[in-house]
């Protein structure tokens, strides 16, 4: 096993309130690993730490350490716009580009310098293939991805992420809105990236997590209470109230 996220007595505050409470974890490479915990518990903070998506909020104060590949990535050396290359995020809510299902594919690698058309559109096949897309979309590439389903939608913009070839994928209950089939591909998507990716899974189905993170972690009020081999976490866990949680009895 190799350390990919590391977190050492993360701490981060808004004002006056503490939001995640020293929080050290090591997130392994090539897993699935999944966060659970209700509403407030620090599980997007958390994700926001790792993107630096949290440079953009107001009266903010990080403390503790966090790092990839071993690297600070809270120290003021590393380029955020290039942290986020590395970092691919899937929000809650799915926001394809109002254009079409191409180009909301090559828009990234654009931006990076590829303009030819059979690069591009074999980067959207791949991409596609890899979202658990392709086959239903594969006759209209050119038409409007404002077209699609919800959950086509979320697999969009799954394959989008894939396509600026990050490290890790930090995804952020990306299914919440989705319907049983649309979850289920997303499912069987990341389970085949994880072998590329490293992937961090948060999700307010318990069920979801047990089913496919190998690693499991279950915040509380700002606190990692456990954190764990999935297996272990759901089939003995160590803390009373990760039990409480995941048999549906708060949260
Ligand atoms: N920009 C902000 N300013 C002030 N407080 C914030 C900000 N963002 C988050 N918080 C607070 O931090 C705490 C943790 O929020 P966070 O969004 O990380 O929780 P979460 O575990 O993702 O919850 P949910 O399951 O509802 O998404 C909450 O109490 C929230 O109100
Ligand atoms: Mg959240």
């Amino acid at each position: 096993m190799e350390t990919k996220i590391a977190t050492d007595r993360l701490r981060v505050s808004f004002g006056r309130e503490t939001v995640l409470k020293d929080v050290t974890i090591k997130v392994q490479k090539n897993t699935i690993t999944g966060f659970m915990g209700p509403s407030g518990s620090g599980k997007s903070t958390l994700i926001s730490v790792v993107n630096r998506m949290i440079d953009f909020e107001n009266n903010v104060r990080i403390e503790g350490d966090a790092r990839i590949d071993g690297t600070s990535i809270l120290d003021g050396s590393i380029n955020p716009i290039e942290l986020r290359r590395r970092v691919g995020t899937v929000f809650a809510v799915p926001i394809p580009l109002p254009r079409s299902i191409f180009e909301n594919i090559a828009y990234g690698p654009k931006l990076k310098g590829t303009t030819d058309r059979t690069t591009l559109y074999s980067i959207a096949e791949d991409c596609l293939k890899k979202a658990f897309l392709w086959d239903e979309v594969k006759d209209r590439l050119g038409t409007s991805a404002m077209k699609l389903s919800g959950g086509q939608q979320q697999r969009l913009c799954l394959a989008r992420t894939l396509a600026l070839k990050p490290e890790i994928i930090l995804l952020d209950e990306p299914c919440s809105g989705l319907d049983p089939i649309s979850t289920a591909k997303i499912e069987d998507a990341l389970s085949e990236l994880k072998s590329e990716y490293t992937i961090i899974l948060v999700s307010n189905n318990t069920k979801q997590i047990a089913r496919i993170s190998d690693f499991s972690a279950f915040f509380y009020l700002g606190e990692l209470i456990e954190y764990d081999t999935t297996d272990k976490v759901f089939t003995a866990p160590a803390e009373r109230q990760t039990e409480d949680y995941i048999q549906g009895k708060f949260g």
